[in-house]
């Protein structure tokens, strides 16, 4: 009886050291992985992180199929494209996705917008490929922009683990000092962060913004199938992205490359928080809270096809509510959209001071009869505060960039596209 009781002790005891043991085991080699995870940048088998990442997994394994995606490696390269110098990929996020896994939000800065990728990261939660402008001296401010970013924030991991950051800036002004800047303290890079656009190395300069070369930069650096081209204070709906590709799983046919799916967009009064679902928007439009997007300055240019229906429409799964091409009456539509790689590229000759920086793209579009598929659950907000008139009017480079749609751009796509008697240039 007594020997009896001691040999069960024991067996208890030695039970329990080698459960020990093997919790031990398991959890170092998370650690490792999640190290390995940190400094490759080339393919990691996936370690069972789709067990955890639960709602993606089901529908992301499908898509493989349904997606028929090529995977991409990123690394960083140094190009002059003539014009510009470019480092593509100087800073690549830790994780890795398979490009049928989720959708990268791709955006473009220069450094004084930075503040804007935490909030966008915590609703995003997914790959963001961010191209930042930055001549003369902005570039060493775009270095400690990043560092801080990378490596001070309280939130330092959400930057690391999902942004990858591209750098660029006019070859005439390459200044190797500056290039070779090594942030090393986060007090001094935080600075950085508080400087306005009156006092960049830009504006100082009276250097126009070259967006669509950051849009095109950025999108072509992403390696997902599915791309978002936004403005980085657009900020998404948490759960966007597995609600798009739960969306995409259940209906292949919308898989096809003249698709793409259009978020509208939004914008919030001052001291609002955001609404992560589309019952708090629409709590917050009744409350006379949340408005149109560019209520004030070009309405017509972000209005939805059926937006009243729109904001009463309550299903809980996402799907497409209205699909439309961009004919009249929205040949004067710039919408926002999840598209491909495949969509058209952004006229890297039309500036950002000067408007309709998206239009010649959005008319190839329509000469090509892609369909605009607006969804019902996904929606873009800008960062709270209403934009007026006064802030955003250029006239001078509005009316160099219609003169150079109308008299260089307009006549090489009709040479290379053919013609569409429905498509307008609005300009
Ligand atoms: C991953 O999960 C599968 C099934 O749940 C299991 O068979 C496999 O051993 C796991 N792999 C690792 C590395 O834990
Ligand atoms: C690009 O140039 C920077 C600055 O000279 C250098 O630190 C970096 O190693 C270069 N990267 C590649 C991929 O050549
Ligand atoms: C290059 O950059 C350094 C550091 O910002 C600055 O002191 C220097 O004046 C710059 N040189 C030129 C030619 O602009």
């Amino acid at each position: 009886m007594f020997r009896n009781r001691r040999i069960e002790k024991l067996l208890k005891i030695l039970i329990i050291f080698v459960f020990a043991f093997f919790v031990i085991l398991i959890c170092m080699l998370r650690q490792q992985s999640d190290t390995e995870n940190d400094n490759t940048i080339e393919r990691i088998p996936r370690q069972n992180e789709s067990e955890v990442e639960t709602a993606l997994s089901t529908a992301s394994k499908s898509l493989k199929k349904l997606i028929k995606c090529k995977n991409k490696i990123q690394k960083a390269e140094n190009i002059s494209s003539g014009k510009f110098f470019i480092f593509k990929n100087y800073k690549i996020a830790s994780k890795h996705f398979d490009c049928y896994d989720s959708i990268t939000y791709v955006t473009h800065s220069d450094f004084t917008f930075l503040n804007n990728v935490v909030p966008l990261l915590q609703k995003w939660n997914g790959p963001l490929s961010l191209a930042i402008y930055a001549p003369g001296s902005d570039f060493t401010a775009a270095l400690e922009g990043i560092f801080y970013l990378q490596n001070c924030h309280k939130r330092s991991y959400l930057v690391k683990k999902f942004t990858t950051f591209h750098l660029f800036f006019d070859e005439s002004l390459l200044n190797v000092s500056q290039i070779n800047h090594m942030p090393m303290k986060c007090s001094e890079s935080k600075k950085y962060l508080e400087i306005s656009q009156r006092q960049t190395f830009r504006t100082k300069n009276k250097l126009s913004y070259p967006i669509n070369t950051a849009r095109n930069l950025a999108r072509s650096a992403s390696i997902t199938h599915f791309v978002l081209v936004s403005d980085i204070e657009l900020y998404p709906n948490p759960q966007f992205i597995n609600e798009f590709l739960e969306m995409i799983f259940n209906n292949e046919n919308l898989i096809n490359h003249k698709n793409v799916f259009v978020l509208p967009v939004f914008e919030i009064v001052q001291n609002q928080e955001l609404p992560n679902t589309k019952y708090e928007l629409q709590q917050l439009y009744l409350d006379n809270k949340i408005h149109w997007f560019h209520k004030q300055i070009c309405l017509s240019c972000h209005l939805i096809p059926f937006h009243e229906l729109w904001l009463i429409h309550t299903k809980q799964q996402m799907q497409i509510h209205s699909s439309v091409k961009r004919q009249a009456p929205f040949s004067n539509w710039e919408p926002i959209f999840v598209g491909t790689n495949a969509d058209p590229w952004y006229d890297e000759r039309l500036s950002w001071e000067g408007k309709s920086d998206k239009m010649t793209q959005a008319y190839i579009m329509c000469v090509l009869d892609y369909n605009f598929n607006v969804l019902s659950n996904g929606f873009l907000i800008h960062k709270p505060g209403i934009k007026t008139v006064a802030e955003s009017a250029r006239p001078e480079l509005e009316d160099l960039n219609h003169k150079i749609i109308k008299e260089i751009i307009l006549p090489e796509i009709r040479f290379l596209y053919g013609e569409n008697e429905n498509c307008e240039m609005y300009t």
